[in-house]
Order: C-alpha cells, then sequence, then structure tokens
C-alpha cells in the first residue's frame, strides 16, 4: 500500500460568511509531487493555510505520517512542514543572508548547522552571488526564489508550496524547477499549488484540481481526463470541463 504522508478528510473553512474549503478530502503520498491547481478562489490558499497551521477553526481531521494532529496546535508535526507563502515573505531591509539567518534560527535551526542551512539555501535560490546584497535591490523573480529556500532552511518532510513561480521568468522557473526535482530525488514531498497547467503537468507526479472549495478530482493528467469523460485531452481542456469558464472570485 502506498505511504500516506498527509491525509485530509472532510476538511470544511469558512472566512466568515464565505465558505472557502468544502469537505475537501486529500491524500499525499511520501516523496511525490502532489499539484493542487483550481481556479482563482477556489481555496487552495485557504486549505494550505489549514495544513500549515496559519487557520484553526475548522472542521474536518488531519493525518501526518498516519497520525492525527491539528497542525494550529501540535508544533512538532509543524516542524516537519515548510510553507512557501503565495505572498511573499522577505525582510527587504536584510541582505539575502541575513533573511535566511533569521528564518532559519525562527524555524528552529540549531546554531550549529545554521551556516550550512543557510549556504544550502542560497545555492537553492541561486543567490550565491548576491548573498549580502539587500533583497530591496532584488528583481522580483530573485524575491521569488529567497521565499522558496526560506521555506525550506529547516529540510521539512512537506513542502508546501503555494504559487511559487508568479512574476518569475523562464530562467528563474527553471531553476526552481531544478530545484524542487532534486528536492523530490532526495525523497522530499511537495504540495505544489498553482493555476499554470505546463508547470503542474511538467513537474507533478499527480493533480488534485480543487473548484468552489472542493477537490474534484486526483490523478495523473492522462487520468483525470478519463475522469473528466475526454480522454486524451490536454490538462487545459480537462480543468476548464471540471471547474467551468467563468470568471471566479468575483461575488
Ligand atoms: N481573509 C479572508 N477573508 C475573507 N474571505 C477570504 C479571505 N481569504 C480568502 N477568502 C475567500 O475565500 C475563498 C478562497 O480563497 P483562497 O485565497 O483560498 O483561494 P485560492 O484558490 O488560493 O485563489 P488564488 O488562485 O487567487 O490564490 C475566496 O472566495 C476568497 O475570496
Ligand atoms: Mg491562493
Amino acid at each position: 500500500m502506498a505511504d500516506s504522508l498527509l491525509a485530509i478528510d472532510r476538511l470544511c473553512y469558512r472566512h466568515g460568511d464565505r465558505q472557502a474549503v468544502r469537505e475537501a478530502t486529500l491524500v499525499c503520498q511520501r516523496g511525490e509531487i502532489l499539484g493542487l491547481l483550481g481556479p482563482n478562489g477556489a481555496g487552495k490558499t485557504t486549505l494550505l493555510s489549514c495544513v500549515a497551521g496559519l487557520l484553526a477553526g475548522f472542521t474536518g481531521a488531519m493525518a501526518f505520517g498516519g497520525t492525527p494532529f491539528r497542525p494550529a496546535h501540535d508544533a512538532t508535526a509543524r516542524a516537519r512542514m515548510g510553507l512557501v507563502p503565495q505572498d511573499l515573505a522577505v525582510y527587504e531591509e536584510l541582505t539575502a543572508r541575513e533573511n535566511l539567518r533569521f528564518f532559519g534560527a525562527m524555524q528552529g535551526v540549531a546554531r550549529s548547522s545554521l551556516d550550512a542551512a543557510v549556504a544550502r539555501g542560497l545555492a537553492l535560490a541561486g543567490l550565491d552571488d548576491r548573498a549580502d546584497d539587500r533583497v530591496a535591490s532584488f528583481s522580483g523573480g530573485m524575491k521569488r526564489r529567497l521565499n522558496l529556500a526560506i521555506g525550506d532552511l529547516h529540510e521539512p518532510e512537506l513542502l508546501l508550496l503555494d504559487e511559487p513561480t508568479v512574476g518569475v521568468d523562464p530562467q528563474s522557473r527553471n531553476h526552481l524547477f531544478d530545484s524542487l526535482l532534486a528536492l523530490r530525488q532526495r525523497g522530499r514531498t511537495l504540495i505544489y499549488t498553482s493555476h499554470y497547467m505546463e508547470e503542474v503537468q511538467r513537474l507533478c507526479d499527480r493533480i488534485a484540481v480543487m473548484n468552489d472549495g472542493q477537490i474534484v478530482a486526483v490523478g495523473t493528467a492522462a487520468e483525470l481526463a478519463v475522469h473528466a469523460g475526454i480522454a486524451g485531452a490536454d490538462l487545459e481542456q480537462v480543468f476548464l470541463k471540471m471547474t467551468g469558464r467563468s470568471l471566479r472570485d468575483q461575488a
């Protein structure tokens, strides 16, 4: 039987009177890159925020490594996860190295390992030669790469990536993809949120399609096409069939 690292069971979350996640059920297997694909407002960030312990007050259940866990209350399990947030979380006035040191210490990286973790982060972000420049002087892509390296500083078993390539050029994107594939090769597990079909198709072992707060299907791109009744169709057609063509998040 496959080895589940994260299991989410009928999770519901409300932002005020807006039901953002509705009975979402999803299993992420150890060692996979699981894509989370959904239109604007589908509930992707809300779901990841519940998993990462940033939002409490959801209903439903979660298990991490086969053990039930409540992310907002379980710091030990939470430390085994890392979040790369959709909104950049870097200090503009600090250098790349200072950001990595600060967040490494915050994430509980031991003092004796901090230098090595920072060096690994700089390499992951491709920022060795800009390590001592202030982030305020960086391009958007460089900030994104630093944001990714910060989430991964403590080498979490599960890395949650919320749209890590927004505003990133093809060169930076390729660097990010190579970095993520290298992480998987080292046995790490990733959940990758995006609405870019080609990214998800290129990177992910399986894809979960989210729409209007629900996980509507999970599988490989080929399996999703069969599920949608359009075997052989490309992922964009499948996505549009599953999530509709109207604009989202307008209400
Ligand atoms: N802080 C908040 N307060 C109120 N409503 C919110 C809040 N955050 C999100 N929502 C609403 O919850 C729903 C899900 O939003 P969420 O940000 O999780 O979607 P998403 O799939 O991440 O979208 P995007 O692709 O645009 O990032 C949307 O209807 C959104 O308007
Ligand atoms: Mg989002």
